[in-house]
């Protein structure tokens, strides 16, 4: 039985990987994830450290056209990349991939093309084996058509494609009109997979301050299960690969994530509560559901449970909340 898979041009010895947080920021954490099974690390994500400034080229783009796009990748000059932030991220690339023999896969915040097509290449110059971009633009203004924001997040995948030769996932949040349709763009645009789904802080109201406040609310089931239905969505639909991810807590996940179409499966929370031998613990489970249920690999059971697999996904999907909802009385009693 083989466990390994090929994840943005990597052999990775298993689908488990450990998602973007705090946890590569301990060099000793992530070498004993290693040594507990997990096949890669995705970096904490390098943040534009002037968020502001990037908010305002988006603006910029969006508001004065097309035209300002090619403006806004010479906006930042090169000195502004040269800062504290980046070095240290930098030196982090270089102690993880000194520390470990797993891939090291860096992440970056941002929702502007210019500054972070930058940083990309910085990040490859440094190292990194691949890259996870995160796509997020807060649309809070009425005028903030999908469209306009959709194209601006292909136009930076575009970029980061262009000018860097890594291969690179995009984490986004659920929130798509039409996530299928997107997903299929992305990889035209040239992304090799897609991370689902991000995680951002839940507001909340201060009644004493009398203003919001943030919190980071744990990750649950219903996270998953949102993830693991994206995946099956747009598995087969074009060329991307699948990252899921979010309140992944068992070794069965692994089998989930995989047989809904992904073809890694990445927790974070999980690690931090249980420790990095839960990471044997989870891959364990997988291995022996796998050779209970007699599949070679988990290259032959990816996709298995998509709705690519259903004969009507779209009727499938419809008659899936129509009967549920039928029953909802039963849900409470
Ligand atoms: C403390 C903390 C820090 C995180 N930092 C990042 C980050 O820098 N970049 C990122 O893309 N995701 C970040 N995440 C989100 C995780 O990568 C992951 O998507 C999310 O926590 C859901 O997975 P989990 O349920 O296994 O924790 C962070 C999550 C936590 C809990």
């Amino acid at each position: 039985m083989r466990m390994n898979v090929n994840y943005l041009g990597l052999e990775l010895k298993n689908p488990l990987v450990v998602s973007a947080s705090p946890m590569s920021m301990h060099t000793d954490r992530c070498r004993a994830l290693e040594d507990h099974g997990v096949s890669a690390i995705v970096m904490h994500s390098l943040f534009e450290e002037q968020i502001n400034a990037e908010l305002h080229e988006v603006d910029h783009m969006l508001f004065h056209g097309k035209e300002a796009f090619s403006e806004a990748l010479d906006f930042f000059p090169e000195s502004r990349f040269e800062n504290y932030e980046t070095e240290n991220y930098i030196q982090r690339v270089h102690a993880l991939k000194a520390a470990l023999g797993i891939p090291v896969i860096a992440s970056l915040n941002g929702v502007s093309s210019g500054g972070w097509v930058q940083y990309a290449k910085l990040l490859e110059e440094a190292g990194a084996d691949a890259l996870e971009l995160n796509l997020y633009f807060p649309a809070d203004r009425a005028w903030n058509t999908p469209d306009t924001i959709e194209k601006h997040y292909l136009d930076t995948i575009a970029s980061v494609k262009k000018n860097t030769s890594l291969p690179f996932a995009v984490k986004l949040a659920p929130a798509f009109t039409s996530l299928p349709h997107f997903l299929h763009e992305a990889a035209t645009a040239g992304a090799a997979a897609a991370v689902l789904f991000n995680r951002f802080y839940h507001s909340e109201i201060d009644l004493e301050a009398l203003e919001w406040t943030r919190t980071l609310y744990r990750s649950g089931r219903a996270d998953f299960s949102a993830a693991l239905r994206a995946v099956a969505m747009g598995y087969g639909q074009s060329d991307l690969q699948y990252c899921i991810g979010g309140g992944v807590t068992e070794g069965t996940d692994i089998v989930k994530g995989v047989m809904a179409g992904a073809t890694a499966v990445a927790a974070a929370t999980v690690f931090h509560d249980r420790g990095a031998a839960y990471a044997g613990v989870m891959l364990e489970e997988a291995q022996q559901w796998l050779e209970e249920h007699e599949y070679e690999s988990f290259d032959q059971m990816r996709g298995s449970i998509s709705y690519n697999k259903a004969p009507n996904p779209s009727a499938l999907e419809r008659a899936n909340y129509v009967e549920l909802l039928s029953q909802s009385d039963s849900l409470w009693y």
